[in-house]
């Protein structure tokens, strides 16, 4: 069991050199051990930006951020950042890309037994020799995140990484970061335009508005287990987020909608059917 970090920023705003473009207002914001927290608003409203700051990517220009109560002010292996594309060398096997980040760390004698160990927590087991390049998108995410885990991360940062994938892959991929965040004790902070994601992950929701970014609301997510898009809590959390959106975003309830995928709307959805498979 990893344990999360406890995350806090403070006073923290961001003005890009250049152009000037203040993506950030004054975030203050507390994340706790263990917690999914997800980060939605629309394009270009700071998510990014905040979740780099977040990682020790980028430095704030105004403000800090604390980690377990230290400021962080440069990236670290026990803060992995995920992205859309899962980013794999496509020469290599997937144990060879799995432990690349413990090569990279220095930590390739613990790779014998943290290989097999992460790949079974992402259910590929079965596909330590395989080439990457014959794997699906959302296998190939699955390595991506393997590589994360391999690494013990307290806190993992995901820049809509489920993006690309199809509505079926994507909810058992959901489904599974979650568990599998809640099983390790990881602190999760996850971005995503679709608000459906948002419900499926977190415990938590912030809605953003942008010019500058800044935190509009927070929506609380609290439904225990796995959760299921036809379940009545998903529903409530999933209209009061909607209704929150639409009021930072200054945008119609219809446009709002659009904004969660059709097959979400629909029961069953593949979750539910996978459920009662
Ligand atoms: N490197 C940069 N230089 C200058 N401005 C930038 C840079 N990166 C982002 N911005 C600007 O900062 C603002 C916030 O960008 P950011 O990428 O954080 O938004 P986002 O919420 O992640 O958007 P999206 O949903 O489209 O990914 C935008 O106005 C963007 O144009
Ligand atoms: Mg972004």
């Amino acid at each position: 069991m990893t344990n999360g970090a406890h995350i806090q920023t403070i006073g923290v705003s961001h003005t890009y050199k250049g152009g000037g473009t203040r993506a950030l207002g004054q975030i203050d914001l507390e994340i706790c051990p263990g917690e999914a927290l997800a980060l939605i608003g629309r394009s270009g409203c700071g998510k990014s930006t905040l979740l780099h700051i977040l990682s020790g990517l980028s430095l704030p220009t105004e403000g800090k951020v604390l980690v377990d109560g230290t400021r962080i002010t440069e990236p670290s292996p026990s803060r992995i950042m995920m992205f859309q594309a899962p980013s794999l060398y496509p020469w290599m096997s997937v144990e060879q890309n799995v432990g690349l980040g413990l090569r990279f760390n220095g930590k390739m004698n613990e790779a014998g037994r943290r290989i097999p160990e992460v790949l079974e927590l992402v259910e590929l087991g079965d596909y330590a020799k395989r080439n990457v390049q014959d794997l699906s998108g959302g296998q190939q995410q699955r390595v991506a995140l393997a590589r994360s885990l391999a690494l013990k991360p307290e806190v993992l940062l995901l820049d809509e990484p489920l993006s690309a994938l199809d509505a079926f892959t994507r909810h058992a991929l959901q489904r599974d970061i979650r568990r599998i965040c809640k099983d390790l004790g990881i602190t999760l902070v996850l971005v995503t335009h679709d608000i459906n994601e948002a419900v499926m992950m977190a415990d938590r929701a912030l809605v953003m508005k942008a010019d500058p970014g800044d935190i509009e609301a927070e929506i609380r997510i609290p439904i225990s287990g796995d959760r299921l898009p036809s379940m009545a809590a998903f529903g409530d959390a999933r209209r009061e987020l909607v209704a929150a959106y639409e009021a930072a975003a200054g945008m119609a309830m219809a446009e709002a909608q659009s904004f969660i995928p059709q097959d979400s709307l629909n029961t069953p959805t593949p979750i539910d059917r996978l459920a009662a498979n």
